[in-house]
């Protein structure tokens, strides 16, 4: 559920703009069961608004409060945004429009420059947004993201390896993870892909605890 409030001086830009937005307890439209709205949130409360200090809409109604739960309506693992080519879903695309590809902005010469990364230390700023411990690897869901905003649609990715390769973008950080299960072009079958599950096996070794653990690599404390 969205409430948008507009300024007394509105005259139609976002910014004047301001959005609530809710998710109420889910129907199933085949038993018309009802159960609360379970999605995890991974990210804490104020982890947008620390830096993105105002509530006003970002664009078509998403705001930064509460980690960006705005933005999870249209940006999530099924909704197949191009997401100006940066990275698919709503983790993944956050990451890459920070560190990764979404980044990159071209500068008045026509040069490469980088939106964040020289202000925010990607390694040590995990809890910029994750602040409460080490993501857990063996919580995410074993299942694919649609993938178009990597520039070809009617594919998927496996969501770890979404999330990762949104910073880790080159080819060799790439191939490791295709070895090790991994994928970014799993062709969408006609049916129920949210039901497919991977084969990535990225916990085994970077999960917290384990011999790659990425808390030995990341900061997730303050
Ligand atoms: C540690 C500071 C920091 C945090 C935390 C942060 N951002 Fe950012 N973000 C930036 C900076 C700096 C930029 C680049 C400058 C700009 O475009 O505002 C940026 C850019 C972006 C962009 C691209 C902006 C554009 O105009 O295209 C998006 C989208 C974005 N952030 C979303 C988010 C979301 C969603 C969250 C919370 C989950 C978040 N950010 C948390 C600092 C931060
Ligand atoms: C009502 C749906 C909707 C909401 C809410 C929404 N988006 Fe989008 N977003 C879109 C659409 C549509 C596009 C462009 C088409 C596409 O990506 O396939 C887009 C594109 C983007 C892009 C690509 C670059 C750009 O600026 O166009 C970024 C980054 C993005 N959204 C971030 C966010 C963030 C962050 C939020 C929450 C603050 C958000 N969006 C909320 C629908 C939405
Ligand atoms: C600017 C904010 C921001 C920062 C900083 C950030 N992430 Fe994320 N990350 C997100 C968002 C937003 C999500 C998606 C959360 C959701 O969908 O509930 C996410 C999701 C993830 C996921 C998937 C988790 C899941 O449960 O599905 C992993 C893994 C991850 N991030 C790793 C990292 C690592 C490692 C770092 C530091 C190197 C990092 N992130 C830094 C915003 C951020
Ligand atoms: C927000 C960006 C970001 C995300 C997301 C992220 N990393 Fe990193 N990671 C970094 C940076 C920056 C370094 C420092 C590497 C460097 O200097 O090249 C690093 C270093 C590492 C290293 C050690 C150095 C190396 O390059 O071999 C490992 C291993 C690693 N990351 C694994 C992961 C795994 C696994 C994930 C996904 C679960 C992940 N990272 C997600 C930014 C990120
Ligand atoms: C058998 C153990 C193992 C598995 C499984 C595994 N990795 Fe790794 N990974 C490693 C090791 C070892 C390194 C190198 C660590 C270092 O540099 O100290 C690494 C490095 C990385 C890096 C940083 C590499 C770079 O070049 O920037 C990323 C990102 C990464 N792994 C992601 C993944 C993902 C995603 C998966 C699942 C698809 C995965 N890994 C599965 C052991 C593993």
């Amino acid at each position: 559920l969205r409430v948008s409030f507009t300024a007394k001086d509105y005259m139609g830009a976002e910014s004047d703009v301001v959005t609530i937005h809710g998710y109420t307890d889910v129907a199933s439209q085949f038993d018309g069961a009802v159960t609360a709205y379970e999605r995890r949130h991974n990210v804490g409360s104020e982890s947008c608004t620390t830096c993105h200090n105002s509530e006003a809409n970002f664009h078509k109604n998403g705001n930064f409060a509460e980690g960006g739960l705005g933005c999870v309506a249209c940006h999530n693992n099924g909704q197949d945004r191009r997401a100006g080519y940066s990275s698919p879903g709503f983790g993944p695309m956050v990451h890459s429009m920070h560190w990764g590809v979404g980044s990159k902005s071209l500068d008045e010469d026509g040069k490469e420059v980088s939106n964040s990364a020289s202000v925010i230390a990607p390694q040590t700023g995990c809890v910029a947004c994750h602040d409460s411990g080490v993501v857990d690897l063996n919580a995410v869901p074993n299942q694919f993201i649609k993938a178009r905003a990597y520039g070809v649609s009617n594919k998927m990715a496996s969501p770890i390896t979404a999330n990762c390769y949104a910073c880790h973008n080159d080819e060799s950080a790439l191939n490791h993870m295709m070895q090790n299960g991994g994928t970014t072009t799993e062709d969408v079958p006609a049916t129920e892909w949210y039901k497919l599950s991977t084969t990535e096996s990225c916990a085994t070794c970077h999960a917290e605890g384990s011999s790659f653990g990425i808390e030995k690599y990341h900061n997730f404390t303050r």
